[in-house]
């Protein structure tokens, strides 16, 4: 069994009275492609922003890589190599593919500042380091003919790849993604998930948010499930589908 790459205790959150994490656990073992579903409302969001520390958990427990990260701040975590995407893709300035790609590529702008006053040199190697991470990551995703476009001209699919895309240049270890193919056609989310796969492949371990079964089934292995703000179980497609504690949490949705 792989090593625990990132392990969650007992999360604990609430809004407005609604507790949308109440004592959720779960772990995320090394190379793996974690799934994390549930009926809407579930809390699946809500984990993501804890474990990003966007939304801080009141209680619990974070461990992610051998480190106890639990009241870090979110720019500390995803220096560390713990990334997430949104759900609902960010609005995206007016730049370029290449440009949005070189933001998200350096976390510590004042320290940059700093080397391109004093050190220019030093700067500009930086920066073709960079660039050249820029280009590895677009050809990663199938972006490189897109690389001087605007990124708000981008296809609905584009625009999810452009999301991984500004994950993964901050060079992380686990990537942690809300939704990666919904409102994208068939097509492009069996691509989104081939590129994912690719990328596991090379090293990367992923926690995915996914209400496509086919996109689930496909890729996670384990698969968590969780309801009302706990985890209700985890094993593979086959036997959390097989489970009617499950059908029963996606039932209960419609009544
Ligand atoms: N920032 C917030 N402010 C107020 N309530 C919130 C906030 N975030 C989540 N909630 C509430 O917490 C509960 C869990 O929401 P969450 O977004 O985590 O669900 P989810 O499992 O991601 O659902 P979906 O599959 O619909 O995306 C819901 O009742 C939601 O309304
Ligand atoms: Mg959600």
């Amino acid at each position: 069994m792989p090593e625990v790459m990132l392990s969650a205790k007992n999360l604990q959150r609430s809004f407005y009275g609604v507790r949308a994490l109440n004592g959720a656990d779960l772990h995320v073992r090394s190379g793996t492609i974690t799934g994390l579903i549930g009926p809407n409302g579930a809390g699946k969001t809500t984990v993501f922003n804890a474990l990003s520390g966007v939304i801080p958990a009141e209680s619990g427990e974070i461990r992610f890589d051998g480190t106890d990260i639990t009241h870090w701040r979110p720019e500390q975590i995803s220096r560390r190599g713990l990334v997430r995407t949104f759900q609902i893709a960010r609005g995206f300035p007016r730049l370029t593919v290449l440009e949005t790609l070189l933001l998200h590529g350096d976390a510590q702008e004042g320290e940059d500042v700093m080397t391109a006053l004093f050190s220019p040199s030093r700067w500009r190697s930086r920066e073709r380091e960079l660039v050249n991470r820029a280009e590895d990551v677009a050809a990663q995703l199938n972006l490189t003919q897109v690389l001087d476009n605007m990124s708000s001209d981008l296809s609905g699919g584009q625009k999810k790849l452009l999301e991984i895309g500004r994950a993964l240049m901050g060079q992380p270890k686990l990537i942690l993604l809300d939704e990666p193919v919904a409102g994208v056609n068939p097509a492009l989310a069996a691509d989104i998930a081939e590129r994912i796969l690719a990328l596991r492949d090379r090293g990367l371990t992923f926690l995915i948010v996914e209400h496509d079964m086919d996109i689930v089934a496909q890729l996670c292995d384990p698969v968590i499930v969780m309801a009302a703000g706990v985890r209700l179980t985890e094993g593979t497609f086959d036997e959390i589908v097989a489970d009617d504690r499950v059908q029963d949490a996606y039932l209960g949705q419609r009544t």
